[in-house]
């Protein structure tokens, strides 16, 4: 091949892997943007329609379906993820079972911290299970069809994608943040990456005492 030619192969790979990794920073802002237009709703419905959360069709670990009228009466604290996360889920589900190892019996009882994995293709109903009770003993794990899952995620604005890895397998793109609903399965606020348990807990506390 000649010079030119393997340096024009060269430049269209550039061009592509730039192209892509725009797609992706585009998708990530447009979500973010769009949770942060919603903004808080801590008014109880006076600012208007919740702009985060909804119905969902889920599977809890036992294969029983699972609604947001599951939880109904609790405050949920929401995280969409996958068991497959190397570094990121983990990390954000320890600190939401950090935060409720910070509050009163009393208020843990009004608290379901829920898990909802958004690799259906490999989380089945005992993984989920599994993985959410090794972060904390509420921890209630749901999954579903692709298309179930979509409805949630959707509902809460979480955009997530399957990425292939040079292994031959793939991991999965997607929005983190932890998303606090009241007792009526109304948005009540989220919190981004790396925050403190001890805000989150604060939250928790208040959007329990209504
Ligand atoms: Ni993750």
């Amino acid at each position: 091949m000649s010079e030119p030619k393997k340096r024009n192969i060269v430049r269209w790979v550039i061009f592509g892997f730039a192209g892509i990794c725009l797609l992706f920073a585009g998708g990530a802002a447009y979500v973010a943007l769009q949770i942060i237009e919603g903004g808080p709703n801590q008014e109880g419905g006076i600012m208007g329609q919740p702009t985060v959360g909804g119905p969902f069709v889920l599977v809890n670990g036992n294969g029983e379906t699972a609604t947001e009228k599951t939880f109904g009466g609790k405050v949920m604290a929401v995280y969409f993820g996958f068991t497959y996360c190397p570094d990121v889920c983990p990390t954000e589900l320890a600190i939401v079972a950090d935060a409720i190892d910070l509050l009163p019996a009393d208020v843990v009882a009004d608290v379901a911290p829920v898990f909802i994995t958004i690799d259906p293709d490999r989380d089945t109903p005992e993984l989920v299970k599994e993985y959410a009770a090794n972060f904390h003993e509420n921890m209630v794990g749901l999954t579903g069809t692709p298309e179930q899952v979509a409805v949630a995620g959707k509902a809460y604005r979480v955009y997530y994608a399957k990425r292939e890895t040079e292994s031959g397998s793939y991991t999965m793109d997607h929005t983190s943040y932890i998303y606090i609903m009241d007792k009526q399965g109304r948005y009540y606020r989220h919190f981004r990456m790396n925050s403190a348990p001890e805000e989150i807990a604060e939250a928790l506390k208040a959007a329990v005492a209504g």
